[in-house]
């Protein structure tokens, strides 16, 4: 029998020892991964010399300085090494990459890298070192560069050994959770068997077994951290290669923006509370393809959407800090409420968002209208929208996110006001050529406000190289192409492309009906023949969307293809949108006048050739339709992304359904197995439709998993982990290149 004070002795030892081995075996294994990852970094460096030796020996000998320094900065791709430097024989440099800190030159290296053989010829030896600088440490390598059996010179590489650091950082904490695990598991042991070994044992463990733990307090801590452990060997396992998970995406903040939350400033808020007539108050999801695709990266970061608040009952569900949490139920994150009167509001949304700048960007047809007192509100509620981002942030380096073009001026607001902010831009809509964009008399003031983020992002490389040319001709800046980026009085911004997508699965289908069902419903809705083939189209009800030229495709079909009139459908769900426009409301009338125009002429009894629903719906009902379809036809004239064209795709888990998709969306260039179509062209159009509503169920499988298979793999997960990731990186080279300059300022002021 074990008595009580020799039991807390013997735990007492357990986890001194314990502590001891513990600080033992960590400071071993850190020591040991260090060294690994110094010889890999070793290693690295002479692989890249060794890859690029004889393209830089044919610049060398040609001395072709700009094509090497071209060699050296495609050197700098690879994520790790941050700067390169070719020196010569005699010490000189003959090329290097952009902000290469002097420190390092090839007179400060060439000492350690000259061999002391005690030959009269110049003769090098690998050499490598580190150097550690309080914003993380640089691996510096110097290696030999040979030709045939005659050096020509020497190769300097800084990589970064940061990421070294944090992974360091990481094993020690898991060691010493690991430990600690052990600890409480050893002493809870010890408890166990002490305890056991006075009581019945055989009827403790069988009632352990049964699930009777809360009984038992003393066995609670031993059985949360095993819970602990399967949950975490559980989230590893979604962390296959590969996949991108909310799960991924919360870890890649966490492990390299150190979990900061995440500020999002959009014009439009995921969750709008609406009095509707009969007083009660609703939630109403906005049909928005930014809010589609950031709600769910919001639900996975947390932290605060800024938006404004346009809800008629808005007001009512805000606390005293205008913010809600949502989404309901889960309240992940919350939003805050930004209130515009009504003159900002015209001046600001309506008039130099949507009637200047929307129109602008995109290749529709409408011109576009600047007015000075849109400007002025444009300017003034960028403003609000700025101090209201400094107002919610607890550190002076948040990371925000800006959405499109409501708000180009805040990033440079935010920069004044915060220099070490890492600002995204994402900007949702095209982005015109130079001369296009020169119109604008403001064009100067939106590039300024774009270049204070950290990174600016379009869907498309296009975009991104019309952005390049608009900086070019419009402002002073340096555009450096190679490494994507434009650096404006020392300030670098990254403008690169980072195609938007969905959450993957979508949730709106976890509660869907199967899509029989789904045909079930929307037959009788609508009531269709059983033996109907039925289309549909789902926007907001925009001039970009081509809505006028999907119907008259649909008329097209009906008079070239007699089979299909009294069969085939086309259901529009076409949500209002930007009312106070006048030419949102001359195409709601034109749309009207067409689909009248075409249900008189080939309408029969109950059969409509266009059913037209113009009203909001929410997403169940969206997804319903989806599913319900033969197929869906997205006619932009023009459009970003377009993410109407991915949901459709996500909603046929059936691999069934043909998608026609114009060829002017940027979802075009991911989606290649849709039937591609100029909606311009009511020819092409009409015989896509007759071509999918004739395609065999297996041509539709094979071309309907493959899309499925691209959205599921570049969902939206990757779409803002990939935006972080860039964005750490430019945050630890801004901290590395930071500290490089104080430390020569000291040693400057030292002489
Ligand atoms: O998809 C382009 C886009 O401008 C989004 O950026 C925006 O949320 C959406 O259209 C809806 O527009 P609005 O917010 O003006 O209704």
């Amino acid at each position: 029998m074990v008595t009580m004070s020799r039991l807390v002795q013997f735990v007492l030892a357990l986890i001194v020892g314990l502590a001891v081995l513990a600080w033992a075996v960590t400071g071993f294994v850190q020591e040991t991964a260090r060294q690994w990852f110094e010889r890999d970094l070793n290693l690295r460096a002479r692989l890249v010399a060794t890859g690029a030796r004889a393209s830089l020996a044919a610049h060398w000998y040609a001395d072709q300085r700009q094509q090497l320094q071209s060699q050296l900065t495609e050197i700098t791709h690879d994520e790790r090494v941050m700067a390169v430097a070719a020196c010569g024989l005699d010490l000189s440099t003959l090329a290097s990459t952009p902000d290469f800190p002097s420190e390092f030159g090839c007179r400060e290296v060439g000492p350690q890298v000259q061999s002391a053989d005690g030959s009269s010829n110049p003769h090098f030896q690998e050499w490598n070192a580190v150097s550690r600088l309080p914003g993380g440490s640089i691996h510096v390598s110097a290696i030999p560069l040979w030709d045939a059996d005659r050096q020509f010179g020497f190769l300097v590489l800084l990589q970064d050994l940061s990421y070294a650091e944090r992974r360091e950082a990481r094993t020690r904490t898991f060691l010493l959770v690991s430990f600690g695990i052990l600890g409480v598991l050893a002493s809870g042991v010890t408890i166990f068997v002490a305890r056991f070994s006075r009581r019945n044992w055989s009827a403790e463990l069988r009632r352990m077994l049964h699930g009777d733990e809360r009984r038992r307090p003393e066995f609670q801590p031993i059985l949360r951290d095993v819970r602990d452990l399967i949950e975490r060997v559980m989230d590893e396992r979604e962390d296959a290669p590969g996949v991108w998970t909310a799960e991924r995406l919360k870890q890649t903040l966490s492990l390299h923006l150190h979990g900061e939350r995440v500020v999002i400033v959009a014009n439009r808020e995921p969750y709008v509370h609406e009095r509707f007539p009969g007083g009660d108050v609703q939630i109403v999801h906005p049909a928005s393809g930014l809010v589609t695709a950031l709600e769910p990266v919001m639900r996975a970061c947390s932290g605060v959407w800024i938006a404004h608040g346009s809800g008629s009952a808005d007001r009512e569900t805000v606390d005293r800090n205008d913010h809600v949490r949502v989404p309901p139920g889960e309240e992940s994150y919350h939003i805050r409420r930004v209130w515009l009167s009504p003159e900002e509001e015209l001046g600001y949304y309506y008039g130099f968002s949507n009637e200047g700048l929307w129109p602008l960007c995109h290749v529709a047809d409408t011109r576009p209208a600047f007015r000075g007192e849109d400007w002025a509100h444009y300017q003034r509620v960028n403003e609000r929208f700025a101090n209201a981002v400094c107002s919610e942030v607890d550190s002076d380096d948040p990371i925000v996110l800006v959405q499109d073009y409501h708000f180009a001026l805040v990033p440079r607001l935010i920069r004044e006001r915060l220099p070490a902010a890492t600002v995204i831009m994402f900007w949702h809509i095209p982005w015109p050529n130079a001369e296009r964009f020169g119109i604008c008399p403001w064009r100067q003031e939106l590039l300024e406000g774009l270049l204070g983020s950290s990174i600016v992002g379009f869907h498309t490389q296009f975009h991104c190289n019309n952005f390049f040319e608009s900086v070019d001709r419009y402002l002073e800046a340096r555009i450096d192409r190679e490494q994507h980026g434009v650096v404006k009085r020392g300030h670098r911004t990254l403008v690169r492309p980072y195609p938007i997508s969905l959450e993957w699965p979508v949730r709106w289908l976890a509660k869907a009906p199967s899509p029989v069902e789904c045909r079930e419903h929307v037959w009788r809705d609508l009531r269709l023949k059983p033996d109907a083939l039925l289309g549909v189209g789902v926007d907001r009800l925009d001039y970009t969307k081509g809505v006028e030229e999907r119907l008259l495709a649909v008329e097209r079909l009906l008079e070239r293809f007699p089979e299909f009139r009294g069969r085939f459908s086309f259901l529009q769900v076409a949500a209002p949108s930007r009312t106070k426009i006048e030419r949102y409301r001359q195409l709601n009338d034109l749309v009207v006048q067409l689909a009248d125009r075409i249900n008189d002429r080939f309408g029969e009894g109950d059969y409509r050739p266009i059913i037209l629903l113009r009203s909001h719906h929410e997403p169940p009902d969206v997804f319903r339709y989806y599913r319900a379809a033969h197929l869906c036809y997205v006619s932009s004239l023009h459009d970003g992304m377009n993410l109407v064209a991915k949901e459709f795709v996500a909603a046929r888990d059936d691999q069934q359904g043909v998608l026609l998709l114009s060829q002017f969306t940027g979802a075009a260039r991911e989606l290649t197995e849709a039937l591609i179509v100029n909606p311009y062209d009511l020819e092409e159009a009409s015989t896509a439709l007759a071509t999918a509503l004739q395609m065999p169920p297996g041509e539709q499988q094979v071309r309907m998993r493959s899309m499925r298979s691209l959205v599921a793999h570049f969902n939206v997960y990757r779409w803002a982990g990939e935006m972080l990731v860039d964005a750490a990186q430019l945050r630890s080279r801004e901290r590395l290149t930071g500290s490089l300059a104080d430390r020569a300022t000291r040693n400057a002021a030292a002489k």
